[in-house]
């Protein structure tokens, strides 16, 4: 595996789960790491953890739908950290299962706002140093559910499929300037997301639909978002990488 040696990288949402594991895999590397969360005490969690490497972590507390305030902390951040390589687009939210008929239009702006929007506002904070240096590497999270639809989810599968379509379109507006953008599309990782009443039966079931017959850990999904990330994803754009034990192929 190619060495991130050098690299900045910002993750979004790296207060826990995928995000922190990114965080870690990618300091591992080499990269220093910028930690985004709108947990504080999770993002320092984090930040700890990255120092543990020895690499140099800066932390940014803040909602990702906040765009002046993202702009504002991302500008501070790349001051002290160096211009960012590297973004991980992964703060999201899921929720329970529900059924057309319960879903708002708040809590489908919820769910388009932080998974969505917040992609945007995070690639608009770096993306014009990336232009300027005629490098960069955009790494978004869509899920399987984006590929297969969820039941009772549609909330959910419809902002994670809009995260293909957006990392294919990005993939071609920003490929003159040397960026590239792709998706990992992560299947089952237990994680504080999927931590709801009712959810030991629905992992139960689950289960059966996994053909290497266990969840996954968030450090497969990293290797994805690291391999995006280094020289050895130098000729891949606009793909999705669905790290899912074989629940979709
Ligand atoms: N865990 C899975 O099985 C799975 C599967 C498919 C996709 N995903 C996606 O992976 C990503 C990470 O999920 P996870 O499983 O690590 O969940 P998680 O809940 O452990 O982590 C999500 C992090 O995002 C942060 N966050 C949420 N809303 C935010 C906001 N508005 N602003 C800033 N930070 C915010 C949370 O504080 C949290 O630290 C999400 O986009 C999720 O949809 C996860």
């Amino acid at each position: 595996m190619s060495s991130l040696e050098g690299r900045v990288a910002l993750i979004t949402g790296a207060g826990s789960g995928l995000g922190r594991s990114h965080a870690e895999l990618l300091s591992e590397r080499g990269a220093k790491i910028i930690v985004q969360d709108r947990d504080r005490d999770g993002a320092e969690e984090t930040a700890a953890s990255v120092r543990a490497n020895g690499r140099d972590v800066h932390v940014m507390v803040g909602d990702v739908r906040d765009s002046q305030g993202f702009a504002q902390q991302a500008a501070e951040a790349m001051d002290r950290v160096g211009l960012v390589d590297i973004l991980v687009n992964n703060a999201g939210i899921s929720s329970r299962r529900r059924p057309f008929e319960e879903i708002d239009d708040d809590v489908l702006a919820e769910m388009f706002d932080i998974n969505v929007k917040g992609a945007y506002i995070a690639t608009r904070a770096v993306l014009p140093g990336m232009k300027d240096r005629r490098h960069g590497r955009i790494i978004n999270t869509s899920s399987i559910y984006g590929m297969m639809g969820a039941d009772a989810g549609s909330h959910y599968s419809s902002a994670k499929a809009a995260l293909i379509g957006l990392t294919k379109a990005w993939a071609k507006e920003f490929a003159p300037w040397n960026i590239l953008v792709n998706a990992v599309a992560p299947g089952y990782i237990p994680t504080a997301l999927g931590d709801r009443p009712g959810m030991e039966e629905i992992r139960a079931q689950r289960l059966q639909t996994i053909l290497l017959g266990h969840e996954g850990d968030p450090r497969d999904i990293s290797h994805a978002v690291a391999y995006f990330a280094s020289d050895d994803g130098k000729y891949v754009t606009g793909q999705v990488l669905s790290p899912n034990g074989g629940v979709v192929i």
